[in-house]
């Protein structure tokens, strides 16, 4: 059966790479995105994607960008939260405003998503929903207690979700990606990098498609059984 799947974040990183991948699987998608409308259009021209521009941290803007997405393209039955933002700085430098923002998109985006789509899941009897938290959400990072609250908030997010979704047929689970070679972890310095990919076993960063594998199988038709589970794709560096 063909679906319809929202992917936030989903024209960059590793957004992009889920993106293509459920395309790939036969899957209608419309990519997200809140920035950049030139290197969306660009996107949307080298992949024949749709990409579709709201801010996720707006519930007012979700929900019209979904309703317009519906118009468009169908009925939506896959969603994947992607859209993250880091804002990394020590506690006794991150002011409200950095704390607020990465909350606000991070996991305020996740709720604001669901909210406008779950209910038609729910009545269709068939839905799919992956947050991508994050390895940091699962077990801390210096200097980023914005980011591991709002990712570790996506787990109880998606476990709690979980449990409402079960009899409806719509599964809940989330991914926790470690270090993966996109922009947001070009971003962070040199130095300390290098010392995080020492501590990976597998001794390099992932790839955005080894995220996007994992979220295939989690949207597959045949993965009705897994529900509440976090699947880390981590190259072994915290076995959770
Ligand atoms: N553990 C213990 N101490 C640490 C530390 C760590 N991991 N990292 C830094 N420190 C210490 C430093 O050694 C230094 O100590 P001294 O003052 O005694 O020398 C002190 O903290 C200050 O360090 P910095 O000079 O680095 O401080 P800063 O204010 O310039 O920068 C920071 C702080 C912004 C947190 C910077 O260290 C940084 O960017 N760290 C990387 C954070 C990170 O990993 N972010 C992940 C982004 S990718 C992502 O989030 C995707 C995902 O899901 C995985």
């Amino acid at each position: 059966m063909a679906r319809t799947a929202i992917v936030t974040g989903g024209t960059r990183g590793i957004g992009e790479a889920i993106s293509l991948m459920l395309k790939a699987d036969g899957v209608t998608v419309a990519a997200n995105y809140g920035g950049d409308d030139a290197k969306a259009a660009a996107f949307t021209e080298r992949t024949g994607i749709a990409a579709y521009k709201w801010d996720v941290s707006d519930p007012e803007a979700c929900a019209a960008g979904v309703g317009k997405v519906r118009d468009e393209l169908g009925e939506v039955d896959i969603v994947v939260n992607n859209a993250g933002i880091t804002r990394d700085s020590t506690i006794l430098k991150q002011s409200y405003e950095q704390w607020k923002a990465v909350i606000d998109t991070n996991l305020g985006g996740c709720f604001n998503m669901v909210k406008a789509t779950f209910p038609g899941m729910r009545e269709r009897r068939w839905g799919r929903v992956v947050n991508i938290g994050s390895i940091n959400g699962q077990a801390g990072q210096y200097g980023q207690v914005n980011y591991a609250a709002a990712k570790s908030g996506i787990h109880g997010f998606t476990k709690a979700l979980a449990q409402e979704g079960a009899k409806f047929g719509v599964t809940v689970n989330a991914i926790a990606p470690g270090y993966i070679d996109t922009d947001m972890v070009a971003a962070v310095p040199d130095d300390v990098l290098e010392k995080i990919v020492a501590r990976i076993p597998v001794g390099r960063l992932g790839q955005a498609s080894e995220i996007a594998r994992g979220v295939c199988f989690l949207c597959a038709e045949d993965a009705g059984f897994i529900t509440g589970s976090t699947l880390s794709i981590n190259g072994g560096q915290h076995m959770y």
